[in-house]
C-alpha cells in the first residue's frame, strides 16, 4: 500500500530522470564515465585489458613527475589535506601566495588568484569583471566553463563566429560605443586545436575599447617561450586584460587560476562568487601545481617531446587523410561528421588498445561530430606505432 503510494507520487522530476534520451543512449553505447583500475604513464587498464590513453591533456607528461609527486606529499604532511573554507572566510595560507607569485610573474601580470579547479577559475575571470551593464562579445566555441560565467554574470551576450575578428567587427559595429565591452575568448580553442586570432582580436579591443578575458587552459605550458601561453606567443600579454587558465592540463594537476593586474585581482576578490564562497585549492593540489610549474621552467625537454611527438603523431593523421580541422596544437580533432561514424571508429580504436574521446553535437557544431585527441610528451615511440596500427585498423572500418 505505502509502495503504491510513493509510485503515485513520483514528481515531474523523477519522470525526467527515467525517460531521459541522453543518458538512456550513454547507458546504452557506454562511451563516458569508464572507470579504470590502473595508471602508469600513457597507460590505463580496465578489466584487465591495457589501453594507450589518447584523450587526457597531460601534454607534458607531468603526471608521474617524481619532484612533482614529492611536493604533493610533503605539503599533506606539512599543512593537512584541506584548509576547509573559503579564503575571505579562513585565510589563505602561505603556500597559496607564493603560488600566485610564481604563477603572475611566469605569465607576465602583476597579480593572480588560484582557484580549486579550473572550471572555476575560468567562470570567474567573466562573473569577476563583467556587470548587468556590459556587452560580452563571446566566440560560438568556447568551453562551458566561460558559458557559466558569461550566463552567471547577467550581462547580454553576442555570440560571434568561431575565431572570426571579421564577424566580431559586424557585431562591434551596431553596438553604441559607450557601452562597456568584454571579449570572452580561448587561447588555444579545446576541441578544435585552434589558436585564437589574438593580434587582430586586440586590435578590435583596442579600436572599440573593450576588456578581453582570455582562457589559456589549452595554450599554457605548450606555446610561448619556456609554454608562457598564447599570450606570450604573440607578444600580447599586456593587452590581454585577463588570462585564466586551468592546472589540468600541461601541469597535470588539478585547480586553475586567474591572472591580471593588481587592482583588477583584487576587484575580482571582491565580485566574483566562485572566488567568494568556494573552498581554497587544497596544500596538495597547491604544492603540485608550484613544483610542476618549476619543472616546466627548469626541464625544456618536455615541450621539446611534445612538438616531436605532435609532428609523429599529425603526419600519422594526415597520410590516412583524416580531417584534424586544421588543429595547430597538441589538442588534436578527429572529425568524421556524422556520430555513427564517429561511433565505429571510437570502437575500433578501442578494439586495438586506444582509448579516445567522442565529441557529438551540441557539444561540437552540426557536422563536426568527432574523435578527440590529444598528444603527450609522455607518449613513446612505441605508443606511437601502435596508434599508427590502430588508425589504420579504425579508418578501414568507416
Ligand atoms: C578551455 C577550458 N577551460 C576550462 C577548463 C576547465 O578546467 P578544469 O577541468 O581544470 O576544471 C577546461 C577543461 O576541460 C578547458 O578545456
Amino acid at each position: 500500500m505505502a509502495l503504491s503510494f510513493f509510485k503515485q507520487a513520483k514528481s515531474p522530476i523523477h519522470q525526467r530522470i527515467q525517460s531521459d534520451d541522453a543518458s538512456r543512449l550513454r547507458l546504452k553505447y557506454d562511451t563516458y564515465y569508464h572507470i579504470f583500475e590502473k595508471q602508469e604513464g600513457t597507460r590505463v587498464w580496465k578489466d584487465g585489458k591495457e589501453f594507450i590513453m589518447l584523450s587526457s591533456n597531460d601534454y607534458l607528461g607531468l603526471t608521474h613527475h617524481p619532484k612533482i609527486k614529492e611536493a604533493g606529499k610533503q605539503a599533506i604532511e606539512k599543512w593537512g589535506a584541506s584548509t576547509t573554507g573559503a579564503r575571505l572566510a579562513n585565510g589563505g595560507r602561505i603556500f597559496h601566495r607564493e603560488l600566485e607569485e610564481e604563477l603572475a610573474d611566469f605569465v607576465g601580470k602583476e597579480a593572480c588568484h588560484v582557484f580549486s579547479a579550473g572550471y572555476l577559475a575560468c567562470a570567474s575571470a567573466v562573473t569577476g569583471f563583467a556587470d548587468r551593464k556590459d556587452v560580452l562579445f563571446a566566440d560560438k566555441n568556447l568551453h562551458s566553463s566561460l558559458w557559466s560565467g558569461i550566463k552567471l554574470s547577467g550581462a547580454r551576450c553576442e555570440r560571434f563566429s568561431h575565431n572570426s575578428p571579421q564577424h566580431l567587427r559586424e557585431l562591434l559595429e551596431y553596438e553604441d560605443a559607450k557601452t562597456p565591452k568584454i571579449f570572452v575568448l580561448e587561447g588555444v580553442y579545446s576541441m578544435e586545436g585552434h589558436i585564437a586570432k589574438l593580434p587582430e582580436f586586440i586590435e578590435l579591443a583596442e579600436e572599440f575599447n573593450a576588456f578581453v578575458v582570455l582562457d589559456d587552459a589549452h595554450g599554457f605550458g605548450v606555446l610561448g617561450n619556456e609554454g608562457r601561453g598564447v599570450c606570450d606567443h604573440f607578444d600580447l600579454t599586456d593587452k590581454t586584460d585577463v588570462i585564466c587558465s586551468s592546472f589540468s592540463k600541461s601541469l597535470a594537476g588539478a585547480g586553475g587560476f586567474v591572472a591580471s593586474s593588481k587592482e583588477g585581482i583584487d576587484y575580482m576578490r571582491s565580485h566574483s562568487k566562485q572566488t567568494i564562497f568556494s573552498a581554497a585549492l587544497s596544500p596538495s593540489a597547491c604544492a603540485c601545481a608550484q613544483a610542476a610549474l618549476r619543472v616546466l621552467q627548469e626541464e625544456s625537454e618536455h615541450r621539446e617531446k611534445l612538438f616531436k611527438n605532435l609532428e609523429r603523431y599529425r603526419s600519422i593523421l594526415l597520410e590516412l587523410d583524416l580531417d584534424i580541422w586544421e588543429s595547430e596544437t597538441p589538442a588534436i580533432p578527429i572529425v568524421l561528421g556524422e556520430k555513427e561514424k564517429v561511433y565505429y571508429f571510437w570502437k575500433a580504436l578501442l578494439e586495438k588498445g586506444i582509448y579516445t574521446i567522442i565529441s557529438i553535437a551540441p557539444g561540437v557544431p552540426p557536422g563536426k561530430d568527432l574523435i578527440r585527441t590529444a598528444i603527450s610528451a609522455a607518449h613513446t615511440e612505441e605508443d606511437l606505432d601502435r596508434i599508427e596500427e590502430a588508425m589504420h585498423h579504425a579508418k578501414s572500418k568507416i
